[in-house]
């Protein structure tokens, strides 16, 4: 996790949110093995979804239902190392979503949600390597994940017997730090306010061939800060540019404590509640919202 500090745990949805949203539909999730990618794998699993994960890091099966291993497909790979590692992420996707479902390939979802937290380095301390690494991850790799998807949904849109004319939905994570300037170092805050970029242009280029994109724009999730810097006290951190964003991200464990006990310094926001907002984007009800980047942050962002 970039910030949290409780494991990831099973994900056990109450029986009324089970529904057929996402029967026969396919949906890719990037960052699939922790955090908020694995919870909104858990939620596009229990909406019927079938889910093909990728990440870097390995997956944790017992972390899905066991009613659920069946719609989901795992590859284990670094997006950002290579430039066609995204394009071979989504033919295996594809691959896997015509023997899953025994019906023409397919992708109708696409959720970007990996990424990397940068040391707080401001424009006058950040590296070349930091501001390539951060970029490559954050910014780079989603928009390559879109380009791939993009044909696919397109093919959809075009042949209405394959999926009923509806080309598909993207929803990249991006961050509160996709708008403001005051929560994290320069690296990361400009991938995130470039995703923004890429998701308003993606929405309006595409916005008559049936493919709807948005983002959303997670607080500090789960978050104490404290132990967040104290995991990147090792790894580099940028101690002068912390100091800077410390005082808002206070701001926002005060504006929504978490209750639980140890969680001193936590703000309340899961990353469960990122992947309802996932949900809710991706959905019908969400079928005229285009191009729009949704805080799921409980009011931090109107500061
Ligand atoms: N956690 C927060 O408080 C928070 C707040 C705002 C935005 N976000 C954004 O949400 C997203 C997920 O964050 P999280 O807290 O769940 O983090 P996390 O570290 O728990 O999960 C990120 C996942 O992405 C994977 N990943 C990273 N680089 C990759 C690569 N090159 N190729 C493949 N997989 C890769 C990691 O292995 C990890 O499983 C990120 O984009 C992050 O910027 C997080």
């Amino acid at each position: 996790m970039l910030y949290n500090t409780t494991p990831d745990q099973l994900y056990e949805p109450r029986s009324s949110i089970v529904d057929p949203l996402g029967y026969g539909k396919v949906a890719v999730v990037t960052g699939c093995a922790s955090g908020i990618g694995l919870a909104c794998t858990q939620l596009l699993l229990a909406h019927q979804f079938s889910v093909c994960g990728v990440d870097r890091a390995p997956f944790d099966y017992a972390l899905l239902r066991v009613a659920d291993h069946g719609r989901f497909h795992f590859h284990q790979a670094d997006l950002a190392q290579d430039p066609a590692a995204c394009d071979e992420v989504v033919r295996i996707c594809l691959h896997a979503s015509d023997q899953r479902n025994d019906q023409p390939q397919r992708i109708d979802v696409l959720v970007n949600v990996a990424g990397m937290l940068d040391n707080f380095a401001s424009a006058d301390t950040v590296t070349d390597a930091m501001w390539d690494q951060v970029l490559a991850v954050n910014l780079t790799v989603p928009v390559r994940m879109m380009r791939a998807v993009l044909g696919p949904m397109k093919e959809q849109q075009a042949n209405v017997t394959t999926g009923g004319g509806v080309g598909g939905v993207i929803i990249n994570v991006a961050s509160t730090a996709g708008l403001s300037g005051a929560v994290a170092g320069v690296a990361y805050t400009a991938s995130k306010h470039g995703l923004i970029g890429a998701t308003k242009n993606v929405a309006w280029r595409f916005r008559h061939e049936g493919i709807r994109c948005n983002a959303v724009l997670p607080g500090a999730v789960d978050s104490s800060v404290g132990q967040a810097i104290a995991n990147r006290v090792d790894e580099g951190l940028d101690t002068a540019g912390f100091a800077e964003a410390a005082p808002v991200h206070a701001l926002q464990a005060q504006a929504s404590p978490n209750k639980a006990p140890g969680s001193n310094g936590a703000t309340s926001i899961t990353a469960l509640d990122v992947a309802k907002a996932v949900v809710f984007l991706l959905g019908d009800q969400a079928s005229s919202i285009n191009g729009v980047c949704l805080p799921v942050d409980k009011a931090w962002g109107v500061m």
